[in-house]
C-alpha cells in the first residue's frame, strides 16, 4: 500500500489530560507527522475571532462539546490536504456522531485510519497535573511545572513568549469535561473496538508516566506505519 510502505493515519485517544498532546508532540518531533489537534484549532479560532471562534468560545471555556456537523467541518479542509502525509488527530473524534462522520469522509477520501491509541490514565494522575499545565497558545506547546518544565518559567522554550493558563483548567471545568469524556467520548472505544475497522489496530497503552508509555507507542506506530522516517534533525 501507498508506494513506499503503510502509512500513519492514527486517531490519539484518552481523557482531557491524558497526555495526547504531550505523546504527539513528541512523535512528530521525531517523526515526519503532521498533527491535527481539534482543541489547538479551536483555541487558535477563538484568538483569531472567526466565526467559529465565536461559537466555541463559550462551549470550550464550560467545558461543552461543540456540534459534531461543526468539528467534521473544523477537520475536514484539513484532512483534504494529508492525502499523501502521514498524520495524527488529537482530540477528534470525541463522540460516536463524529466517529461515523470521520469514517464516511475518510472512506470518501479513500485514507482509511491505521492506528487508534487509547491512552489509560487514572483519574486521580490526571487531577494532579492540570493545575500545573502552561501552555504556548500559538503553537499548542504544552508545560508542566512538575513535568517538562519550560527553560524560564513562563516562557515558552522557542519563541521566549509568555505561557498562560487555559480557561477550561480550573478543578470545577475541568471535572465537567472528565464526566463528558465518560458520557460522550468513552462509547467511541467500543465502536473501534467492535467495528471491522479492517486495516486499523486498537492499541491500549497505559503507564502513570509518559516516559513509560512512549517506547509502547513508538513500537506501536513503527508497526504500523512501515513508511515514517525520522525527521533529518532528529538523527545525530
Ligand atoms: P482539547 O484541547 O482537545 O482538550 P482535552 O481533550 O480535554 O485534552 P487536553 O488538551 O486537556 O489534554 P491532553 O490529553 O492533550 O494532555 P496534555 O498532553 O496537555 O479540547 C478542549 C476543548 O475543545 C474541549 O473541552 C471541547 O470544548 C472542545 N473540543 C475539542 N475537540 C472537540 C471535538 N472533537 N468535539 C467537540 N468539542 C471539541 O497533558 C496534560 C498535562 O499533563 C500537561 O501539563 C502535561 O505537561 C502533563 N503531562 C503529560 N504527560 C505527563 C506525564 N507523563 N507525567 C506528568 N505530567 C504529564
Amino acid at each position: 500500500e501507498d508506494g513506499e510502505g503503510k502509512m500513519l493515519r492514527m486517531l490519539m485517544f484518552g481523557k482531557p489530560g491524558a497526555g495526547k498532546g504531550t505523546l504527539t508532540a513528541r512523535l512528530v518531533k521525531k517523526y515526519d507527522i503532521v498533527p491535527l489537534s481539534t482543541g489547538d484549532l479551536l483555541r487558535q479560532h477563538i484568538a483569531e475571532k472567526t466565526k467559529i471562534g465565536q461559537v466555541a468560545e463559550e462551549i470550550v471555556a464550560k467545558g461543552g462539546l461543540l456540534p459534531d456537523e461543526l468539528m467534521l467541518e473544523v477537520v475536514s479542509t484539513k484532512l483534504d490536504h494529508l492525502q499523501d502525509k502521514h498524520w495524527i488527530l488529537d482530540g477528534f473524534p470525541r463522540t460516536l456522531g463524529q466517529g461515523m462522520l470521520l469514517d464516511s469522509r475518510l472512506r470518501q477520501l479513500n485514507m482509511p485510519l491505521s492506528l487508534i491509541v487509547h491512552l489509560e490514565v487514572p483519574d486521580e494522575v490526571i487531577l494532579s497535573r492540570i493545575s500545573d499545565r502552561w501552555v504556548h497558545l500559538p503553537s499548542g506547546r504544552v508545560y508542566n511545572l512538575s513535568y517538562n518544565r519550560p527553560k524560564v518559567d513562563g516562557f515558552d522554550d522557542e519563541t521566549g513568549e509568555p505561557l498562560t493558563k487555559r480557561p477550561d483548567d480550573n478543578p470545577e471545568i475541568f471535572s465537567r469535561r472528565l464526566s463528558q469524556f465518560y458520557a460522550s467520548t468513552s462509547p467511541l472505544l467500543s465502536f473501534y473496538a467492535s467495528q471491522p475497522h479492517t486495516n486499523s489496530q486498537l492499541v491500549s497503552l497505559t503507564g502513570k508516566t509518559s516516559d513509560e508509555i512512549w517506547p509502547q507507542l513508538e513500537m506501536a506506530v513503527k508497526a504500523v506505519a512501515t513508511g515514517l522516517r525520522e525527521r533529518a534533525e532528529s538523527r545525530d
